[in-house]
């Protein structure tokens, strides 16, 4: 992306006649058709819609979670071209730049709130990892083999009169494959050992404990997903979006599936989080929701409308 092409007129995010179809077999579902969409740095924008008229399609391309059609406009952040056909290229834009919350939260069940917290800030497996595995596999496999050839032999597992070097051979090469086996399987569990310690002691994880706190879920860094209520998972989701210190969220429904008490709080934290700056996209069915936000528009017939 080009910073160079900023300036304070640019929109943090622009979607430019974006158009989407999705196909399934030979049936074709229309669902955009040349939408349009400018926030500017700072506001909070709400997408009202009824259901199925194409909002979380709609988010999923502005944050580059989907591809539009080929023959669609385009998405841009602060001016710049999201390349939307190009997943490895977009990756930055989804993990870096953008917060997003799933209309239905998406935690990971076997990670904890802290973990799933920092997911945005997780530093890919380190790139010697590969070869550690493949150093210990050798090592493994050099292991078995002498302790096959010493268990064969001197330990005297095959009796004299057995004893061939066909016999020894296979039972060596037996051992030495069980020995690489072994030797990966504990490399794997160190690896992982380590990781989820460095993980929970370094910056991210300061970073997502503090975001975390925010939302009121410090008492419950240890605990998984299933053990949380309906409004908490909602802002673990959050909490997560907001990991990377973004300085636009996209939330698709985020009080969707709670009752009016809890997600009044939820409106009221991303309330305190815009007043700090932070530039807010949210769809939502709901007025009452919407009125939240500094500005209303309307998807209606694949297209974006603006609201009174
Ligand atoms: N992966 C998919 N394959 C085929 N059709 C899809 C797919 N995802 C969504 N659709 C269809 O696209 C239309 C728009 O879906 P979308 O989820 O964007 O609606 P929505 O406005 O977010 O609805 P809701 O308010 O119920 O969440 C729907 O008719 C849906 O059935
Ligand atoms: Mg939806």
């Amino acid at each position: 992306m080009n910073d160079s092409a900023t300036n304070n007129e640019t929109p943090i995010l622009q979607g430019d006649d974006l158009r989407k179809t999705y196909r399934l077999g030979r049936v074709e579902v229309p669902v955009l058709h040349g939408a349009s969409i400018s926030v500017k740095e700072g506001e909070w924008v709400a997408i009202l819609g009824s259901s199925g008229s194409g909002k979380s399609t709609l988010l999923h391309i502005l944050a580059g979670l989907d591809r539009p059609d080929l023959d669609s406009g385009d998405v841009r952040y602060r001016g710049a071209k999201v390349e939307l056909q190009d997943g490895g290229k977009t990756n930055h834009y989804r993990n870096k730049t953008i917060g997003f919350v799933f209309q239905f939260y998406h935690l990971l069940p076997e990670l904890d709130v802290l973990e799933n917290g920092m997911l945005s800030n997780l530093v890919p497996r380190g790139k010697g990892s590969g070869i550690v595995i493949f150093m210990m596999a050798i090592i493994g496999g050099f292991l078995g083999a002498w302790l096959g050839g010493m268990a064969a032999g001197d330990w005297g597992l095959l009796p004299l009169e057995e004893r061939t070097p066909v016999r020894s051979v296979v039972l060596s090469g037996a051992c030495a494959i069980i020995g690489s086996g072994v030797m990966i399987a504990l490399s794997q569990i160190a690896q992982a050992i380590i990781l989820r310690t460095r993980m929970r002691s370094g910056e991210a994880a300061d970073l997502a404990r503090s975001t975390l706190k925010d939302f009121g879920l410090a008492e419950r860094y240890r605990h998984r997903p299933r053990e949380l209520s309906g409004g908490e998972r909602q802002r673990v989701a959050i909490g997560r979006a907001l990991g990377s210190s973004p300085d636009l969220l996209l939330a698709d429904e985020p009080t969707g599936n709670l009752d009016e008490q809890t997600g009044t709080a939820i409106l009221e934290l991303l309330k305190e989080k815009h007043q700090k700056g932070l530039t807010i996209v949210m769809v939502t069915h709901d007025p009452k929701v919407a009125s939240y936000a500094d500005r209303v528009v309307r998807l209606r017939n694949g297209r974006v409308l603006e609201e009174d």
